[in-house]
C-alpha cells in the first residue's frame, strides 16, 4: 500500500448522525484527508449508501464494521463491502473471523484486523474475562492476523512498533494532540509519536469531526504526520 503524502495517511472518522453532517464534513475537509471512515453510528443512519457515493466520487472509503460473526456471515459481509467498493473493512481479530474474511476478500478490498479496542485497558479485559494484559493480547492477535493473511492491523499507537514487524499496514486510532480531550480513549498518543512508532496511517475522529473548523484541524494533523515522518528512520 502506498502512502505518498501526509494527507494520504489521514483517515477521518465520519462519526456523525446523518448524511447532512457527513456531507458538510467531507466538503470541509476534501483534499486534506486521504480516507473517509464510516462506522456504526453513521452506517446505521444511511452511511453505507453515502459510502458508495463517496467511492463513486473518487474517494477512498474505510468501512469500520468490526465484523464478528459466524464464518458464513462474515464472508457475506466482506462480499457486500466489495460491492460498495470500499478499500478497507475492519474485522475483529478472532482467528475464525479473519479466516472467513480473507477467504471471501474481493480484489481491491483490504481486510483490517482490529486487535483490542483502544478504549480498553487491562482492567477492562479482566472484566471481559480475559486473563491477559492488553499488550499481551494485542501481540497475540497481531501474530495471528498476519499468519492468517489479513492486510492491515488496527492497534493503539503504543503497539505500532510490534505490529510493524509483521510487514502489514499499521493503522492507529486513539490519536490526540496534547491539547485535545481523550474522551473514552485510554491508549492514546500524538500523531508524531504514532508515526514515529511505525503507524502507516492514523484514524482521527472527534478532534476533527467535532472541531469548530474541521479543515484547520485536519491540516494541523497532516502537519503533525509530516513531522512524525521526518523523525522516523528505516520504517
Ligand atoms: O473520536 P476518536 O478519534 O476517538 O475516534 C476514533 C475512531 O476510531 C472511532 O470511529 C472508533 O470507532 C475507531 N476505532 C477505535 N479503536 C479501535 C478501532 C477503531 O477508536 N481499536
Amino acid at each position: 500500500m502506498t502512502f505518498s503524502t501526509p494527507e494520504s495517511r489521514l483517515i477521518v472518522a465520519l462519526d456523525v448522525a446523518d448524511r447532512a453532517a457527513a456531507e458538510r464534513l467531507v466538503r470541509a475537509t476534501e483534499g486534506v484527508v486521504g480516507v473517509y471512515k464510516v462506522g456504526l453510528e453513521f452506517a446505521i443512519a444511511g452511511g453505507l449508501s453515502f459510502a458508495k457515493e463517496l467511492v463513486d466520487a473518487g474517494h477512498d472509503v474505510f468501512l469500520d464494521m468490526k465484523l464478528l460473526d459466524i464464518a458464513n456471515t462474515v464472508a457475506g459481509g466482506v462480499r457486500s463491502a466489495g460491492l460498495i467498493g470500499a478499500k478497507f473493512l475492519t474485522v475483529h481479530a478472532y482467528p475464525q473471523a479473519i479466516r472467513a474474511a480473507v477467504s471471501a476478500r474481493p480484489a481491491g478490498l483490504n481486510i483490517v484486523a482490529v486487535t483490542v479496542l483502544t478504549s480498553l485497558d487491562d482492567a477492562d479485559l479482566v472484566e471481559t474475562g480475559y486473563a491477559m494484559t492488553a499488550a499481551a493480547l494485542v501481540e497475540k492477535r497481531i501474530g495471528q492476523a498476519a499468519a492468517l493473511g489479513a492486510d492491515c492491523i488496527v492497534c493503539a499507537p503504543t503497539e505500532a512498533t510490534v505490529a510493524k514487524r509483521t510487514g502489514l499496514t499499521v493503522i492507529t486510532p486513539g490519536i490526540r494532540m496534547p491539547d485535545d480531550a481523550a474522551g473514552d480513549q485510554k491508549r492514546v498518543a500524538t500523531p508524531q509519536d504514532a508515526i514515529r512508532a511505525g503507524a502507516d496511517a492514523i484514524v482521527v475522529g472527534r478532534p476533527i469531526n467535532a472541531a469548530s473548523d474541521p479543515r484547520a484541524a485536519a491540516e494541523r494533523y497532516c502537519a503533525a504526520i509530516a513531522e512524525g515522518l521526518a523523525g522516523r528512520d528505516g520504517l
